[in-house]
């Protein structure tokens, strides 16, 4: 059974296939942490709870409530009653007193999972998962609170949400709803994030967990390139395939906060959620506040497990688009081959020439509307600009559609230009404070999209567009942080729900565009990845991953990204070297093979390459077609890690019936006189034997015990920033 309540022991237990997670009812009205981590029996939950080392419930020693509620674990600890660790829920009443008492008074256990109102969420059929609400009180307020526990039964995932309700007769004050909390004993844990900036996105980083606070967090409107909605604790010795994480992932693309805390006691408490920082929400008698959902993994066998678990629930329970098990085309996009320089001639060249080389859709990125010839102006104005796209979009698509090939466009529905007729027309559209000047950021304002005439409005002239042309793809970007936050239209005492609403408004024009245009491929994209978290990727099946397209940089920034992202949401181009970002001259193979472990395409002049380039092209297309399955489709093992030992990076993927894989391996930098590197293989079949082809024609056969026990030798190779691609097939 999924969910168990012990009513004698008055215990539930959540089971995943591998995983149980333990709540007690204490007192008859604590809702107490138990257990998170392999399976145990019910039976033994009772006896786990931290009580019996506090052994002074309220009920039995009234006299030390702080002391108890300073040290107990609590599955949702509230401010203002005695628990100074970081709580998870802080409500304010009209006067002012920030304090609540969530006690429990009931439960409900249901097949499927209930949708988060307005908001992306994993999602699953009602045979695939069990939700267990717990319904909890605040007497003095009458605010009721329900904790969401999703069980899934073939994932190891917890996924939680709280849903506020207030049955008050006054308004109440949210000064924190967090999703999620987990207090767990300490193992010498090590706290894991994803920390960057723009072009590095996503590195990881990993740090000892001393006492204190240790915190990860966005104040900027998204998920942002600096940090992640994503933080694990680790046991000391972990590797990919060895030790203990228990990991947490925000399904939300803005403000958040993650945070790690180890008490004197040795506790350590997880939690996770929209940052209280710029966050109050105002909720009135008879309204609800549903708080984002965050996804909870544990694993006893490294981060490779961890990882594995996070692209099948996002696979198979987050994903909706049509496209999630459909061949992606394979896409040319003219940014970075044109910048805001190019025409419907020159467009059409690049189609020509991409699509004799097997390409499949053309990406017309920034500069097509209004007058923008630079990023000074029209942000706004999503209107076709004819002077450069003579005979307009349609005419476009059509000549690219004779081609063969499909029509991708970029739009950034967000932001508008103080340049543009939109912002001459609505000055008070933006986020601004009266007073203060509005903070530009590549000379653009944020949209106020906490107001629905405005979402209406971009939607409006979105959707116009997409109705006036075959066009089977958009690129949805988005280039700013967001700053000067006041709505002209919200009161002062709800200014503080600014960010969340503005969320809110990007989910929202999102899933009017999927509604009204199914079939449509949508990528998200931030500055390149200033906005891939799964909030997004509940819409778009894949996401922009980096402007910085150099093969060797974006070694870092996708084995950050594939930590918990599936190989196919990862946006990855084939681009032109000398690199626009760095400089850097990388051979073509090697951004070949780099951007195979994406979703692939290419972000160049194809017109310029020579001959032999356009043959590599050639083959690309071959190997992308060849292993797209394989790569989409099949289990993710990180082998080696440039970051760590500064010579090489390894990964491989592996088809769910293990009968097939692909290695792939890139040599940074060249040197003498070292041994050549000896790769243990994974995710094979330790009985079978294998077909390797190391060097294309020369076959060898290994079992796959060898493979991964032994290792793969691997040739040496003369020159800086090689790579190659290495297919093994079952016997
Ligand atoms: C962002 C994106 C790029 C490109 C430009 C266009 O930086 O990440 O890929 O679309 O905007 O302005």
């Amino acid at each position: 059974m999924p969910i168990i309540y012990d009513k004698t022991r008055k215990v539930f237990a959540l089971n995943t296939p591998e995983t149980t997670y333990g709540i007690a009812i204490l007192d008859g009205i604590y809702v107490a942490h138990a257990y998170y981590g392999k399976t145990i029996p019910t039976e033994d939950i009772r006896c786990l709870l931290k009580e019996n080392e506090v052994p002074y419930t309220p009920s039995q020693n009234g006299r030390e409530k702080a002391a108890f509620l300073d040290a107990m674990w609590m599955e949702y600890p509230e401010s203002g009653m005695g628990d100074f660790r970081e709580s998870a829920f802080c409500l304010r009443t009209q006067k002012g007193h920030k304090a609540s008492e969530l006690f429990y008074e009931s439960f409900e256990i249901e097949q499927g999972k209930p949708e988060l109102d307005g908001m992306p969420s994993t999602w699953g059929k009602k045979e695939d998962c069990t939700t267990l609400k717990l319904f909890c009180r605040d007497a003095l307020t009458d605010v009721r609170v329900c904790l969401q526990y999703t069980v899934f039964e073939h994932v190891d995932v917890i996924a939680r949400s709280v849903v506020v309700e207030n049955h008050g007769k006054e308004p109440v004050y949210l000064e924190k709803v967090f999703s999620a909390c987990l207090d767990i004993e300490d193992r010498d844990f090590q706290v894991v994030s994803l920390m960057g900036a723009w072009a590095r996105e996503r590195y990881i980083q990993r740090l000892p967990l001393g006492y204190g606070r240790q915190c990860a967090a966005s104040f900027r409107g998204e998920s942002s390139h600096q940090e992640h909605p994503f933080m694990a604790l680790v046991t000391p010795k972990t590797t990919q395939d060895t030790g203990e994480v228990y990991a947490m992932n925000f399904v939300y693309s803005g403000n958040f906060m993650a945070q790690a805390e180890k008490d004197p006691f040795d506790s350590v408490r997880l939690v996770m959620g929209i940052h209280p920082g710029e966050f109050c929400w105002k909720l009135e008698p008879e309204e609800t506040f549903t708080a984002p959902e965050t996804v909870m993994v544990y694993s006893d066998k490294g981060f490779g497990k961890m990882t594995r678990t996070f692209h099948k629930l996002y696979r198979e329970h987050l994903i909706r688009s049509p496209y999630l098990n459909q061949k992606r085309p394979i896409l040319i996009n003219n940014w970075e081959a044109t910048y805001f320089d190019f025409d419907e001639k020159k467009l059409l060249e690049i189609a020509k020439e991409a699509s004799e080389l097997g390409i499949e859709m053309l990406v017309m990125d920034d500069g097509w509307f209004g007058r923008r010839n630079t990023d000074e102006s029209s942000l706004g104005d999503w209107q076709v600009n004819e002077n450069k796209l003579k005979g307009g979009l349609k005419n476009l698509t059509e000549q690219v559609n004779e081609m063969g090939m499909k029509f991708g466009i970029w739009f950034e529905p967000e932001m508008v230009s103080p340049d543009s007729d939109l912002y001459r027309a609505h000055p008070d559209w933006v986020l601004q404070i009266p007073g203060r000047e509005t903070t530009l950021s590549r000379a653009q304002c944020v949209l106020d999209l906490s107001r629905q005439e405005v979402v209406d409005a971009v939607y409006k002239m979105v959707a116009e567009i997409l109705k006036s042309a075959s066009i089977d793809y958009v690129k949805w970007d988005m280039n700013r942080p967001l700053a000067t936050l006041g709505s002209a239209c919200l009161p002062p005492d709800r200014m503080g729900e600014l960010s969340h609403r503005y969320v809110l408004g990007v989910y929202q024009l999102q899933e009017r565009l999927l509604c009204d245009f199914p079939d449509l491929l949508l990528e998200n994209c931030s500055s390149g990845g200033g906005r891939f978290d799964p909030g997004m990727l509940y819409y778009s099946p894949q996401i922009w991953c980096s402007d910085d397209t150099d093969a060797i940089e974006r070694l870092a920034v996708q084995e950050g990204t594939a930590l918990l992202y599936p190989l196919s949401c990862i946006g990855a181009h084939v681009s032109a070297c000398p690199n626009h970002v760095l400089g850097r001259v990388t051979p073509f193979e090697t951004r070949g093979h780099v951007a195979l472990a994406g979703t692939f395409g290419y972000e160049l002049d194809i017109t310029k390459l020579t001959r032999e380039e356009k043959e590599m092209v050639k083959e690309q297309v071959k190997q992308y077609h060849q292993y797209y399955s394989l790569i989409s489709e099949g289990e993710y093992y990180r082998l080696a890690s440039y970051q760590e030992n500064k010579q090489y990076d390894s990964w491989m993927v592996v088809s769910q019936d293990k009968k097939e894989a692909l290695l792939f391996y890139v040599q940074v930098l060249a040197s003498p006189q070292r041994k050549s590197i000896c790769l243990r293989l994974a995710g094979l079949e330790e009985k079978a034997f294998y077909e390797v082809n190391l060097i294309s024609g020369k076959e060898e056969i290994r079992s796959g015990a060898a493979l991964m026990y032994a290792g793969l030798r691997i040739p040496r190779m003369t020159g800086d920033f090689r790579s190659l691609l290495c297919h093994i097939c079952r016997k």
